[in-house]
This record gives structure tokens, C-alpha cells and sequence, in this order.
């Protein structure tokens, strides 16, 4: 509370005066090295080395990543027979040779999930295959193998791992997912004991979006109390942050963040990104499978932001700190879903081919207002 009352006294409780000239000449790691990790999701084209630019950035301003897609069971497990380690190696490659804590995103999830680990493999014709979902037993074995083959490959080098990712409906049900379908609602548990038997020293994280609304945070909770009377050891909570400019509010975060640190659990932020796009759909979901058609009125900006939307983007930014740090006695990492704006998936989701300004480096890798802008508010709070 202290430090809450320092802030609020150092940045004016309004919100916080942004000046708008000069780029201050610390990092993100190091303005908060007091706080939390400050981390970044890559792609390949990162963690491989190509883009020099974005790699340059992450190794001076990052201190933790993620993996955009490289761990996704789509990508790590094609094929039933056939794990494809090559990016996934070259990803905890990066994060090991530049000394980052390093993030395992993700086992078990409804989405870039290959169809053939619902499918059985009985009967005699493909289409009757395809047609049969797999029974219990054979899914269970199927999550075991992969959990235990991935998070063994990584033990003791991936530091902490989103094992089920969006388990949840925006009512804090069960999502009916093939999971929950197939398995029932204990493939929750059962997830997270493989993963704790395969590495015990990995934390272990949930993960979803829109726990800022109160019913889906009230299901995160029950979630995260089932499995700590399982006696998971479960390490903490992961909200996404794929925010709008105006939801959720201020207020919603802090909430959240209370609520769920009443738990025990870590809070941290693993996708952050702020959408000022006009929306496609009232949804606040981060549901990737949505997928909306391109038209003019839906994408403004291709010739640039201006500058009255540049100022509200820092402001949202700043603020959205200033409850990160005021919380920062639970909230262990802040990591941005991408790098620059180029690379952030929101030009392509909910609609392709829009041109998005959701993180804090532009298109050419320079920081924009919005990231001196987090600087300046981590410099006014009082260590
Ligand atoms: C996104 C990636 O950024 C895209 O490249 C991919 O096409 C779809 O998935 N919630 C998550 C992330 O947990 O894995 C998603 O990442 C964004 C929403």
C-alpha cells in the first residue's frame, strides 16, 4: 500500500503526465529489474537469428521470452510418430546463450492442436478413422507421451510452463473442448501431474484470457483451488493481456490481480498487447480461431497512427504499469506478445492484413512514445 501511495503521489493520480520528447536511455529489464521479468514472445525468424533487428532488441530490452508458436503441439508434434524439434532447440538455443529465464507455451490446449490426437486409430479406412474420436485411455496416453517427451527434452533449461491454456468459457465453465469431451474434466489434473512428474523443478503454470471479467476469474479460481487440493504445486497464474483501449479497466486488473494473489499463486502478464484497431466483433475474447473480413473502415491506420491515438496508447500503457509495479510484490513477469508491430499477430487476427500498433517498437524496430512512456512511469516510482 505504500508503494501503491508513492506511486500514485509521483505519477498524479489523474494518471500520468507523459512528456513527449526524448527517449530515455535505460531498458525495460533493467527499469524493472526491482519488479518482475520483462519478457517477449518470438517467432522463428527471432530465435533463429534472421531478423537482426527484432534479435538486437530482445537481447538489450528483454530479460525473459516465449515462444510464439515453436512449442504448440502442432508445431513440436505433427505427426503421431514424428516430433519436430529443430525450432523448439533453436528457441531454448537463444534463451540459454543470452542468459534469459525461458517460458514453455504451450502443452495442452483446443486450439494448433493436430486433428489426429482426437482420432482413433482403429478401423480399416481412413474415413472411418476419422470419423471415430479416440476413447479415454488412448488420449490420456497420447498427453502423457507428449507432456513427458517435450517438458523431459527441456528439464531443468524451460523454467516454467503454460500447461493447459484457455481451459475456460468467458462464463468460468469447463470449456466443452475434445479434451474435456474425450477425457472428462480431470484431464486438467491429470496434465498438470505429468508435467510436474517429468520436470519437478519447472514451474507450472494456467494460462488464459478475459480473467479481468468476474465470472471467468471466478472459474480461474475454483480452477487453480482444484488443483492445489490435488496437491499440484501450481506456480501461478498467467493473464494473457490481449487488452483493448477501454477493457478491462484499471480497476478490473487490480482486481484480478488480488483476487487471484489471495491464492498463492505468481501473477503474471504473458501476452500483452493493446488492440486500438476498430473492433471486428463486441467479443473481448482471444479466441484465435476468429476470423473476420478485411474492410477499409476496419483498418484506419495504414499510413500511420496519429498522433492524439500515439498519446492514448502511452497513456494506457503507462497506466497498465503503474498497476503492474503496485502489484509487483506478486506479479513475477510482464511479457509483450511480440516485439515490434510488425511482428505482433494482431495484424493478422481477427482479421488479415490489417496494420496494428499494439506493442512498443515500430515497424523499423525503433521505440515509439508508448515505450518511454512505460520507461518514464517505471523511473517515477520510488524503489
Ligand atoms: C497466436 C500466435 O501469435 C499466432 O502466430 C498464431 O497464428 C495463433 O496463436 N493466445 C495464446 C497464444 O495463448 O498462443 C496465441 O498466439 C494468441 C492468443
Amino acid at each position: 500500500m505504500k508503494l501503491f501511495m508513492k506511486i500514485m503521489a509521483s505519477v498524479g493520480i489523474m494518471g500520468v503526465v507523459l512528456a513527449t520528447s526524448g527517449f530515455a536511455q535505460t531498458t525495460l529489464k533493467d527499469a524493472f529489474k526491482n519488479d518482475f521479468l520483462i519478457g517477449a514472445a518470438l517467432n522463428e525468424a527471432e530465435f533463429a537469428g534472421r531478423n537482426t533487428n527484432t534479435v538486437a532488441i530482445v537481447k538489450a530490452q528483454f530479460n525473459s521470452i516465449s515462444p510464439e508458436n515453436a512449442l504448440k503441439w502442432e508445431s513440436i508434434h505433427p505427426r503421431q510418430f514424428g516430433f519436430n524439434f529443430g525450432p523448439a532447440d533453436a528457441y531454448v538455443a537463444f534463451g540459454q546463450k543470452n542468459g534469459m529465464f525461458i517460458v514453455g507455451h504451450t502443452l495442452v490446449w483446443h486450439n494448433q492442436t493436430p486433428k489426429w490426437v482426437f482420432q482413433s486409430d482403429q478401423g480399416s479406412r481412413t474415413v472411418e478413422r476419422k470419423r471415430r474420436p479416440v476413447d479415454r485411455d488412448i488420449l490420456l496416453q497420447r498427453m502423457s507421451n507428449h507432456i513427458f517427451t517435450v517438458v523431459g527434452r527441456y528439464k531443468g533449461i524451460i523454467g516454467g510452463w503454460d500447461v493447459v491454456n484457455e481451459a475456460l468459457n468467458d462464463d468460468g465453465a469447463l470449456r466443452q473442448s475434445e479434451w474435456e469431451k474425450i477425457i472428462g474434466p480431470d484431464y486438467i489434473i491429470k496434465a498438470y501431474q505429468f508435467a510436474h512428474e517429468a520436470d519437478p523443478k519447472a514451474e507450472l503454470y494456467y494460462n488464459d484470457y478475459s480473467l479481468e471479467n468476474e465470472a471467468k476469474r471466478n472459474g480461474a479460481i475454483a480452477l487453480v483451488r482444484k488443483l492445489q487440493a490435488a496437491g499440484i504445486p501450481i506456480a501461478g497464474v498467467g493473464l494473457q493481456g490481449h487488452y483493448k483501449m477501454d477493457w478491462p479497466t484499471n480497476n478490473q486488473v487490480d482486481e484480478t490481480i488480488t483476487a487471484l494473489s489471495k491464492l498463492g499463486v505468481k501473477v503474471m502478464i504473458t501476452e500483452l498487447d493493446l488492440d486500438m484497431l476498430p473492433p471486428a466483433t463486441k467479443s473481448q475474447a482471444a479466441e484465435v480461431s476468429m476470423n473476420f473480413a478485411l474492410r477499409a473502415e476496419l483498418n484506419p491506420y495504414t499510413n500511420g497512427l496519429p498522433a492524439a491515438v500515439q498519446q492514448q496508447l502511452n497513456q494506457r500503457y503507462a497506466d497498465l504499469f503503474a498497476m503492474f509495479v503496485k502489484h509487483r510484490d506478486v506479479v513475477s513477469r510482464v511479457t509483450f506478445w511480440g516485439v515490434t508491430d510488425g511482428d505482433s499477430w494482431q495484424n493478422n487476427w481477427p482479421i488479415k492484413g490489417r496494420t496494428a500498433y499494439p506493442l512498443l517498437f515500430n515497424r523499423d524496430g525503433r521505440p515509439k512514445p508508448a515505450f518511454n512512456a512505460v520507461l518514464q512511469l517505471a523511473a517515477a516510482v520510488v524503489p
